[in-house]
């Protein structure tokens, strides 16, 4: 039997587990959505028990699917939603609370009050990371405040703080571990030690008695103690947007990838030492192979992309499935003047700006369902270019082409206007599922099923590409009226 590596993929809206071959090739997949919680404006929460109950689901549908039995991988590695913040029971493992997802929005006045003091960026240059709410140590905080008897616990060592790789490994093999780029996204650790920061530890209130070790993002961890796989190796832990630059092959300084989901997150590998961000941009761990020097990342963050389309989907029911959006948007032959800024959850890179919030602007009678449909995908290309432009300035690096993936890029139209709104080619990589594929990659290579990165590079192939084709003084126009219409986005509950 050829060598076959299994990954579990835990996101923001599913959770999947994807069988890979040798050759990067997807074997089989099984995916589960879970309930998305949202209690108030701006507070969004995950039942860990449920994301802990789909993830050994998927696990045995896709390795029946696959027609193996769990002792057939080699190795089996994690990625996941970043940030969203679980605090566990050490002895049952059961979470203490919902999980606080990434976009939840309840400490914006913790953030506020610390900003106050030092400004906003006073922790950039040892985190990498401006005081925002989609980090994890603040949610952390809320946890131990608010959840009854939590910081007692946590103090004792008997609850056990983690990100979703950290549960999942947790409840895999019974090790409390985190990776490199985990870890940097709670703005507690020191980006140049990998380590925690006793300071920021102190200023948050955090105690370390609840926090997980350290450690690479590929390397044998421990082996699954029981489920279908069980004495399978767990070999590796990659952030999900990290692991789509793995899974893009983006070994290089300069290489760069955009992840269209939930979010939009581009990353450019920027080498060996941190790059500090002045643009807006965070500085990021890209990853850690082994013993390995680690790799470091520029970042821009983009809270609302794909859950905008099922936003008009579940909450305005102007399309029944999301991918009916291309469609209606295809429909008309421009915007009519519609501008749609998807600041739900604030604004993130590279304005930073908790106090933003949505809005539909330049409505008139002309406009109907197709102009706000394709105002909602011009949203997400329009966000891309500010990130864009923002590591154009930080990194003195101008793309020449940008690598996308993500479940929004099988819409054409998209892409097509992305060219445009940046005058840049697009390429899709033939295996879309990148995500999955770098943490398959991350285990696989603590294993010994690939050999190193020149031959995962190898395995990446274009499959389409799609060039510029809008005029420069049209680009400019649309760009433009975005720039106004997110001004008036910025400080809306300010
Ligand atoms: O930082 C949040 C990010 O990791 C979420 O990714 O793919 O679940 O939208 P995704």
């Amino acid at each position: 039997m050829r060598d076959v590596v299994g990954a579990i993929d835990q996101g923001t809206t599913s959770t999947r587990f994807i069988v890979f071959d040798g050759d990067g090739a997807i074997v089989a997949m099984a995916q589960r959505e879970h309930a998305q919680v949202y209690p108030r404006p701006g507070l969004v929460e995950h039942d860990g028990e449920e994301i802990w109950r789909n993830t050994e689901a998927v696990i045995a549908e896709a390795l029946a699917k696959a027609g193996i039995a769990g002792s057939d991988l080699k190795a089996v590695g994690i990625t996941n939603q970043r940030e969203t913040t679980l605090l566990w029971d050490r002895r049952t493992g059961a979470p203490l609370h919902n999980a606080l997802v990434w976009q939840d929005t309840r400490v914006d006045a913790m953030v506020a009050e610390l900003a106050r003091e030092g400004g906003k960026d006073r922790l950039r240059a040892t985190t990498g990371l401006p005081l925002a709410s989609y980090f994890s140590g603040l949610k952390l905080r809320w946890l131990l405040d608010n959840v009854p008897g939590a910081r007692e616990r946590a103090e004792s060592g008997d609850a056990l703080f983690g990100t979703v790789d950290a549960f999942l490994l947790w409840r895999l093999t019974g090790r409390h571990v985190t990776d490199v780029t985990n870890a940097s996204r709670t703005q507690l650790m020191d980006l140049a030690t990998l380590e925690w920061d006793p300071a920021i530890l102190d200023l948050f209130g955090i105690p370390a008695t609840c926090l997980p070790e350290i450690v690479s993002s590929s390397e044998v961890y421990g082996e699954a103690v029981s489920g279908p796989l069980k004495g399978v190796p767990i070999a590796g832990i990659l952030g999900d947007q990290q692991a789509a630059l793995v899974g893009q092959a983006c070994f290089r300084p300069g290489e760069a990838k955009n992840t269209y989901g939930t979010g939009c997150f581009m990353l450019m590998n920027t080498g060996e030492t941190p790059f500090p961000s002045k643009a807006g941009l965070v500085t990021t761990l890209a990853y850690r192979f082994g013993a390995a020097r680690p790799v470091y990342a520029l970042e821009g963050s983009i809270a609302i992309a794909g859950a905008l389309v099922q936003w008009l989907r579940d909450n305005l029911g102007l399309i029944e499935h999301s991918a009916d959006i291309e469609a209606l948007a295809a429909s008309v032959p421009h915007n009519g003047g519609v501008v749609i800024v998807p600041a739900f959850s604030g604004l993130y890179a590279p304005y930073w700006n908790e106090a933003a919030r949505g809005l539909i602007g330049g409505l008139t009678r002309y406009a109907g369902r197709g102009e706000i449909a394709r105002a909602a995908l011009e949203a997400t290309a329009f966000q891309t270019r500010d990130v864009l432009e923002a590591m154009a300035q930080d990194s003195g690096i101008r793309l020449t082409e940008l690598r996308v993936d993500g479940g929004m890029t099988v819409n054409g139209l998209l892409m097509q206007v992305q060219s445009d709104l940046l005058d840049l080619p697009v390429v899709r990589p033939k295996v879309t599922e990148t995500t999955a594929l770098g943490a398959a990659y991350a285990a696989g290579l603590a294993v010994g099923v690939w050999s190193g990165t020149d031959e995962l590079a190898a395995n990446w192939a274009v499959d389409r590409r799609w060039t510029p084709s809008l005029p420069a003084d049209e680009r400019e126009r649309q760009v433009a009226l975005w720039a106004k219409a997110v001004g008036r986005s910025l400080d809306w509950t300010g």
